[in-house]
């Protein structure tokens, strides 16, 4: 079979012949891959910057995807750290890690939106009690997970949804989606007062709008959860001991690890109906598999996705 095979890290995958794959474990079953997403999660996985790689090579990449199972059911399926993921002809899934997607959903659709959705889904369902009219900041909104956590937040009934990004254009379109309001990073005392924050940024910007937000707020002992989620600019946050004083400011991180994959996997099933009938917008450009290696280095808001 065909597939995209990564020798090191700082090489893109190069498309060519691979060794079929071997289901060997009770549970396991191999699958044809229709469609499987380019997220920041496939890229650190492989090349091994992300918490949870295992970083030896050569590998093939890919952490989820549509696959059509051997009685010819479409499903979703995550895989577990594997050198056989998802950016090939076929691979291997756990079928325990894996949901029947309902008849006539779109793979490419499917396999875009999954992980950048799961990501608010998944924080304010499995790992604070959100609860319908609380106020929510999304930070890093104007990128896929930003977008859709905005769907995902009016869908679980918030109150109000701000949405922060550093692209006054992008920014722009928010709306559209259901963004209560928008604002720049330097202007985030703006949504001083709501009840969770989902920061897909981190680092510098995220450090830099704590306090003055917090100062801002009409009731510092008012609860503020800020949901640590994604690392776009960096790795470490320098926080000042002080926003830990001045309000009632708990932070906590949604993941791998954080959430159990027995939780993730019961969240997909509506996750998928949600992408699949449209109440969450999919950026999603099909590319096929052969052109992987120019898509791996691809700058563009759209979500890449493979199709072998
Ligand atoms: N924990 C989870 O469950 C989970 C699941 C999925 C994704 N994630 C993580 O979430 C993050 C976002 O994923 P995505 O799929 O939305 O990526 P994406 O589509 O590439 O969007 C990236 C977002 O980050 C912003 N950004 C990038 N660099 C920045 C910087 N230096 N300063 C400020 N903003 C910056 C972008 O702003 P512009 O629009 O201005 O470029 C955009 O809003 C990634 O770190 C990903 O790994 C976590």
């Amino acid at each position: 079979m065909h597939a995209a095979v990564l020798s090191a890290s700082d090489t893109p995958p190069a498309y060519r012949e691979h060794p079929e794959p071997v289901a060997a474990e009770e549970n396991e079953m191999v699958v044809e891959v229709l469609a499987a997403g380019l997220h920041h999660l496939t890229r650190s996985k492989a090349t091994g910057s992300h918490y949870s790689s295992a970083g030896a090579f050569p590998l093939v990449p890919g952490a989820d995807g549509v696959v059509r199972d051997p009685t010819g059911r479409l499903r979703y399926a995550v895989l577990d750290d594997t050198r056989a993921g998802t950016f090939a002809e076929r691979t291997v899934i756990d079928v325990r890690r894996s949901v029947v997607l309902p008849d006539g959903v779109d793979p490419v659709r499917i396999a875009a939106a999954m992980n950048p959705a799961m990501s608010s889904w998944v924080a304010l369902r499995r790992r604070i009690g959100f609860t319908p009219g609380q106020r929510v900041l999304i930070i890093g909104a104007t990128g896929n997970a930003g977008r859709m956590a905005i769907q995902v937040a009016k869908l679980f009934g918030a109150g109000q949804v701000i949405a922060a990004g550093r692209d006054a254009q992008r920014l722009a379109g928010l709306a559209a989606l259901g963004a209560d309001e928008t604002c720049s990073f330097d202007r985030i005392e703006r949504a001083a007062d709501v009840d969770v924050v989902l920061d897909y940024v981190w680092g510098e910007p995220a450090a830099a709008a704590m306090i003055p937000m917090l100062t801002a707020r009409a009731d510092r002992s008012a609860p503020l959860t800020w949901m640590q989620i994604g690392s776009m600019a960096g790795q470490t946050a320098p926080i000042p001991s002080a926003a830990l004083r001045a309000a009632r400011l708990q932070i906590v991180g949604s993941g791998i690890g954080s959430v159990s994959p027995r939780d993730f996997i019961a969240e997909l099933p509506e996750i998928a109906a949600a992408v699949g009938d449209g109440r969450i917008d999919v950026r999603a450009r099909p590319v096929p598999l052969a052109e992987v290696a120019r898509a791996w280095t691809a700058e563009t808001g759209e979500r890449l996705v493979l199709v072998p």
